[in-house]
């Protein structure tokens, strides 16, 4: 019930899925949350639902600009007092090949996906002054690839290995840095995902090959993974590439 007690937590992209769940369960273990998203309606029904009462708040943020990392970091740093735990988890997803693909969706998902983490990272870590831990969300396509998302595939391939820069450079700094790569997650995501492939969900979720276990993943299962690696269980754990996919990369 503790494990994050008296550390204060950002989530990225915590108005839905992945990150809802993340945050909300980074609060019933004790930690203070700064839950940002683009989605602000979204933020503030996160932060609303968080227990005990008071133990999150939202930003309305865009983490592919550089003034709204900075502003998520002061939020954490002016309301809680410190900071802990980066949990850069916003995402999108284009589900097309390079032949489909505009340059500037390309742009979008590099910003949205890539730019964020390094935007975060290079704002949150001098504000880690006791140590802390990030974790940045990769995807079991960052490390095997997949069909009809080219920039995706590039964008969390990238965040794997920058994990992994992070790691060294901070490791001295008492900050540990670790990616968590979910397999195919019943989230908002996944089912417009189906949705751009014209696929109906039923079918698309009892994909066999992707999917041994014969289901997709929940939320709550990756956030007990992230909150892992963001507590002080996984104290040598840094740089790792931590998949939770249900076997999906066996
Ligand atoms: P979701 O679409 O339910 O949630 C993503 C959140 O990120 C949304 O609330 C959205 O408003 C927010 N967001 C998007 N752009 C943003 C921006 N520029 N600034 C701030 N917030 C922004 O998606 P889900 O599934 O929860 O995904 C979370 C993460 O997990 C993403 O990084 C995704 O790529 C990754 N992932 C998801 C998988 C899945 O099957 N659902 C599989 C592997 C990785």
């Amino acid at each position: 019930m503790n494990t994050l007690a008296g550390k204060v937590a950002i989530v990225t992209g915590g108005a839905s899925g992945i990150g809802r769940a993340t945050a909300l369960l980074f609060a019933r273990e004790g930690a203070r949350v700064v839950v940002a998203d683009i989605d602000g309606a979204g933020a503030e029904a996160t932060a609303a639902q968080a227990v005990p009462e008071g133990s999150a708040v939202a930003v309305r943020a865009d983490v592919s600009r550089p003034e709204d990392c900075r502003r998520i970091v002061a939020t954490a740093v002016d309301t809680f007092g410190g900071l802990h735990v980066l949990f850069n988890n916003a995402g999108i997803i284009r589900r097309t090949t390079a032949l489909d693909l505009d340059v500037e969706e390309w742009d979008r998902v590099m910003a949205v996906n890539v730019r964020s983490v390094f935007l975060m990272c290079k704002y949150a870590v001098p504000a880690m002054t006791e140590g802390g831990s990030i974790v940045n969300t990769g995807s079991g396509w960052g490390l095997k690839g997949g069909g009809n998302a080219i920039s995706y595939c590039a964008s969390k391939a990238a965040v794997v290995n920058m994990t992994r820069a992070l790691a060294i450079d901070h490791a001295r700094a008492g900050i540990r840095v670790n990616s968590v790569n979910p397999g195919d997650t019943d989230t908002p995501m996944l089912r417009d995902e189906a949705r751009q492939l014209g696929e109906d969900w039923a079918a698309f979720a009892d994909d066999a090959a992707d999917r041994p276990m014969g289901r997709a993943g929940t939320p709550d299962e990756i956030a007990q993974a992230v909150l892992f690696l963001a507590g002080d269980a996984a104290s040598y754990v840094t740089g790792s590439a931590l998949v939770v996919d249900g076997g999906g990369l066996a």
